[in-house]
């Protein structure tokens, strides 16, 4: 009878070991240990009818292998149940984890960090003023009488009087030269603000870049070499520049300065774009330097404002300018 339940025992352990489920292990209970048919517990039936010399070891043998049963089936019930706990309390360990939010530069700022990268290796430093400025800063200053319709109302946004916030980042150039004395060569990205319409090309507030060289000999040659190599080193060796000439204020003369890029093709032929604009420019009016105190006949310089956006616009292939200032993660989601 020991034998028996020797085998018994090592028949149970194997079948809860093998009970794939909840139901499967209960059947294995009630075929070992249920009251009634149990093959374990008809033994311990059976114990009264043995003889009092044999009783005591097969009793023992029993007992041993009902608790070793019973405690395989207490385990194994622990693991089926963390396995199958959604039956019990929604929690599935079986489900793959939620994945972690990781942030990411917007493309305007990666626009920006590209392009300062390139002028600081031409030997330009970084400046930056004020977003709330004066009329004498924003246009006064910058040659730009306040009859001039980009001071009206309809175009810049007052905070009171004679107070505004930016229309472009060019009063960088004149507070940069007030604590200055040239040579100068600064890079100035910031916020500007206009009152416009809110559009798939026109957002009220927007990223510029500002740029300024000031010292003696300056020309437009320097103006020219230095944006050419600019675009190169952004939009790749290929690209051709183009200068039309322009107004602004505060240069003299003025250029809007377009570029073409080559594109790889799907097919893997190269071809150029249309032109694009991508700034204005022009050497510096002497009458911005005279404002700022600078001797106007012994330096000259020369500047460029250019729109961030616009160029990641180009650089994603983005067609509405909204979609980089309404912080929509899964836009910007999109950009690691
Ligand atoms: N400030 C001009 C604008 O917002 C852009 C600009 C043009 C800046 C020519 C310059 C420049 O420095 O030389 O439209």
């Amino acid at each position: 009878m020991i034998e028996d339940l020797r085998r018994l025992e090592r028949e149970a352990l194997a079948a809860i070991a093998a009970a794939a489920g909840l139901d499967e292990l209960e059947q294995v209970r009630v075929r070992y240990l249920g009251r009634r048919e149990g093959r374990i517990s008809a033994v311990l039936r059976r114990l009264g009818r043995l003889s009092p010399e044999e009783r005591p070891a097969v009793g023992a043998a029993a007992n041993r292998a009902k608790t070793a049963v019973a405690e395989a089936l207490k385990n194994r019930l622990a693991e089926l149940e963390a396995v199958a706990a959604p039956d019990r309390d929604g929690v599935d360990l079986t489900l793959p984890a939620r994945g972690r939010w990781r942030g990411t530069i917007h493309p305007v700022s990666r626009v920006i960090d590209d392009i300062w990268a390139i002028f600081r290796s031409l030997g330009f430093t970084r400046a930056r003023g004020p977003e709330v400025d004066t009329e004498w800063y924003n246009f006064v200053a910058l040659n730009t009488p306040l009859d001039h319709p980009a001071a009206d109302e309809q175009d810049t946004l007052y905070l009171g009087p004679g107070l505004l916030l930016r229309s472009h980042t060019s009063p960088v150039q004149i507070r940069t030269m007030e604590q200055y004395p040239p040579p100068i060569r600064i890079i100035a990205p910031g916020m500007v603000y206009r009152r416009d319409t809110y559009d798939a090309t026109h957002t009220p507030a927007f990223a510029q870049i500002e740029g300024l060289v000031v010292d003696e000999g300056v020309t437009f040659v320097d103006l020219k070499a230095t944006l050419a190599e600019f675009a190169r080193r952004f939009w790749g060796p290929g690209t051709r520049v183009r200068f039309r000439p322009s107004f602004f204020p505060f240069t003299e003369p003025s250029a809007e300065v377009d570029v073409k890029r080559v594109i790889v093709r799907e097919d893997g032929a190269d071809e150029e774009t249309d032109w694009i604009e991508i700034m204005g420019a022009g050497m510096v009016d002497p009458a911005v330097l005279d404002n700022v105190g600078y001797d106007s006949e012994r330096y000259t310089g020369w500047a460029f404002g250019m729109g961030p956006a616009r160029v990641a616009l180009l650089r994603h292939g983005v067609r509405d300018l909204r979609l980089f200032y309404e912080n929509d993660m899964r836009f910007l989601g999109q950009f690691r």
